[in-house]
């Protein structure tokens, strides 16, 4: 059962769940995937509802959404899911059907072909209308050291929201 909801009515309850994280949701033909970030928001860019999401390019969602475009997020509502984070968080899809491991439902966007995970409450529906590469270059030297020593940059998507709700399995 979908509720419908503003675009901006649950931004705060979003913020807050960015930490311990929520699920990023991809597809490329019919690969589904889903992983952790902790990092993005709902902003406002161009005067459009934006949710920002980073995602290191060693990351197999790297490879769907670079192809598709397009995202979801799903955000924990009820549930803590703290296992299902656990899982989503470590594991990737080079290893093992997240999904399946979860036992999450996928269920195809509204606008979208990317899925929604149904146990998981709140949706945004999300198409990229821009990305960027960090510029290691220009990060911080503090944040360099922390985050980007040797290991995979960061690409910023923006996604335009053109769906939100909440979903209720029935
Ligand atoms: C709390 C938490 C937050 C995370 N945030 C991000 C993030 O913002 N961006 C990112 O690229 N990876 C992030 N990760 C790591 C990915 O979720 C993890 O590497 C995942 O296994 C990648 O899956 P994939 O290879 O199937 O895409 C986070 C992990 C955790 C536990």
């Amino acid at each position: 059962m979908y509720k419908e909801i503003g675009v901006f009515e649950h931004a705060n309850i979003v913020l807050e769940k960015m930490t311990p994280g929520v699920f990023l949701n991809t597809k490329k033909g019919n690969v589904i995937n889903t992983m952790i970030i902790g990092w993005g928001g709902i902003s406002v860019i161009w005067g459009r509802p934006i949710f920002i999401v980073l995602v290191r390019d060693s990351r197999a969602t790297y490879d769907l959404i670079e192809s598709s475009s397009e995202f979801t997020v799903s955000i924990p509502l009820k549930d803590n899911l703290k296992k299902e984070i656990g899982i989503c968080g470590t594991k990737s899809l080079r290893d093992m059907d997240k999904f399946k491991e979860c036992n999450f439902t996928p269920i195809k966007g509204r606008k979208i072909d990317t899925p929604i995970i149904a146990e998981v409450g709140l949706h945004y529906e999300c198409k990229v209308i821009y990305k960027q590469d960090l510029d290691q270059d220009i990060v911080p030297q503090i944040v360099k050291s922390r985050y980007y020593n040797k290991t995979a940059n960061h690409t910023v998507y923006y996604g335009e929201i053109i769906d939100q709700y909440i979903y209720e399995k029935e």
